[in-house]
């Protein structure tokens, strides 16, 4: 839609949040928050994006959200002063105003509101919802199913607490005529902010038309406090798992797993109880996650077992029919077909072939100190138990390792090594 500048605000200080950085940076399901709603934008206005930020976020929110359409605002002075920062840059009929702690909002919603503006005689529609707990919002005064005015929680009068029509934050207008009244909005007597909200008050005295769409609350809760942060997760958490069950994904206790925004899990896949899921995954067909298992980065191909309790972390990929059991660690890893790696082990930088046997306690040694070295395992090799591989090794294929071996030097195809000091058997002289 080309006649419309999207902006964003994500300036606000954050001090509800209370953390270090501000809350707009934080992770929600493994994507920062501002860019659950930067992603909505994009579908709507394609790269006619503006984010208004403050000075100290603003190399981080480039970085995030690959845009070089940032303008700072400089002292936090509500949300009126934050758009008018805007000002010279929008050129577009229509602006479209979206705040950057709404992450749930919808495409949908977002083009009703847009059809819904364009169609009436409005110069301006915004977005309210419907809630039993209102506490926060700004509470929308209507006449004739028009907006009158918004009031903010610090400013309503007691029988106002007890409207629960809401303001989303998400508002359409002419840009002219929003830009032009703009200056008109004064600062607000307690917060010494210049609130946003305000305008519907100055519009509708000048008789300018501000209509409004209801849309859901669960998809328009703002993001002011680590509790609301929380609720908000658990809302996408459902969703994500929602989405998977109803194309075949098999959750024994899905309120129990966390899935991150960019999971994958094809259908015919089970997953157990208390699994995490962290970014970049991808699980394949028939295979199943058990429970206690801790996914970062990778990827499990068709018919594999893992866990209970495995941990698989960044730049690791299972192949097929592969079993990897209790208590293994692998990290940047690439597992062949068939593979067992079934208890007790540590597999990093390395490659296995396929039909590989790693037995119990099997670890490799990839750290000396400074660096980092590969562990190298071909087809048909079977290692056993609590070995010890020494990095950089190459164990050639359909080779053998006795159990307990500390492996120092490459093994060739076809062989069997052991390392392992002679067994002694003595008289025990103590016995009786
Ligand atoms: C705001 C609305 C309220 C609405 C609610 C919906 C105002 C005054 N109130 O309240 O009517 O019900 O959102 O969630 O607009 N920001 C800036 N610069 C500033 C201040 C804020 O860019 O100087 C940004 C924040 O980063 C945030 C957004 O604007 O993304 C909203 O600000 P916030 O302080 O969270 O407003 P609320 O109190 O939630
Ligand atoms: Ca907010």
């Amino acid at each position: 839609m080309s006649d419309i500048t999207t902006v964003i605000l994500a300036a606000g200080n954050s001090t509800r949040f209370k953390a270090s950085k501000s809350k707009l940076v934080y992770p929600l399901c493994g994507l920062p928050i501002v860019s659950h709603i930067f992603n909505i934008a994009k579908k709507i206005s394609g790269k006619n994006i503006l984010v208004v930020s403050n000075e100290k976020n603003k190399e981080e929110l480039k970085l995030i959200l690959n845009t070089s359409k940032l303008v700072v605002q400089k002292k936090q002075k509500g949300t009126a002063d934050a758009i008018e920062q805007v000002k010279k840059y929008v050129k577009s009929k229509n602006i479209l105003i979206l705040f950057g702690d709404t992450p749930l909002v919808e495409v949908k919603d977002i083009r009703k509101l847009v059809s819904k503006f364009k169609k009436s005689k409005a110069k301006a529609s915004l977005i309210a919802f419907n809630t039993s707990e209102p506490h926060g919002y700004g509470r929308l005064l209507l006449n004739n199913n028009y907006v009158e005015e918004i009031i903010e929680q610090i400013n309503l009068k007691p029988e106002q607490k007890k409207i629960n029509l809401c303001n989303s934050g998400i508002l359409i207008a002419n840009t002219k005529l929003l830009f032009d009244n703009l200056k008109n909005i004064k600062e607000n007597k307690i917060k010494k902010e210049r609130y946003l909200p305000d305008i519907c008050k100055i519009f509708s005295k000048k008789n300018i038309p501000i209509n409004y769409i209801e849309c859901n609350k669960e998809t328009m809760l703002g993001i002011n406090t680590l509790d609301d942060f929380n609720v908000v997760q658990n809302i996408l958490q459902k969703k994500y798992v929602k989405n998977f069950i109803k194309n075949g994904v098999n959750f024994l206790k899905p309120n129990t797993c966390y899935l991150s925004y960019d999971t994958k899990i094809e259908p015919t896949v089970t997953i157990e109880s208390n699994v995490t899921i962290k970014e970049k995954t991808i699980i394949k067909k028939g295979s199943i996650i058990k429970s206690n298992s801790y996914l970062e980065e990778v990827t499990i191909d068709e018919n594999s077992h893992i866990g209970p309790s495995a941990r698989l972390r960044p730049k690791t990929k299972i192949g097929k029919k592969s079993k990897i059991g209790n208590f293994v660690e692998i990290k940047n890893s690439k597992i062949g077909n068939n593979v067992s790696i079934a208890h007790l082990s540590y597999v990093g930088d390395s490659e296995i072939g396929n039909n590989v046997n790693i037995g119990a306690g099997t670890i490799t040694c990839n750290y000396d100190g400074k660096k980092k070295h590969k562990t190298i395992i071909k087809d048909n090799v079977f290692i056993g138990s609590n070995t010890s591989l020494i990095a950089p090794v190459v164990i050639e294929s359909k080779s053998r390792i006795g159990a307990g071996s500390v492996i120092t030097k490459n093994i060739p195809k076809n062989s069997l090594a052991i390392e392992r000091s002679a067994l002694k058997i003595l008289r025990n002289k103590r016995s009786k």
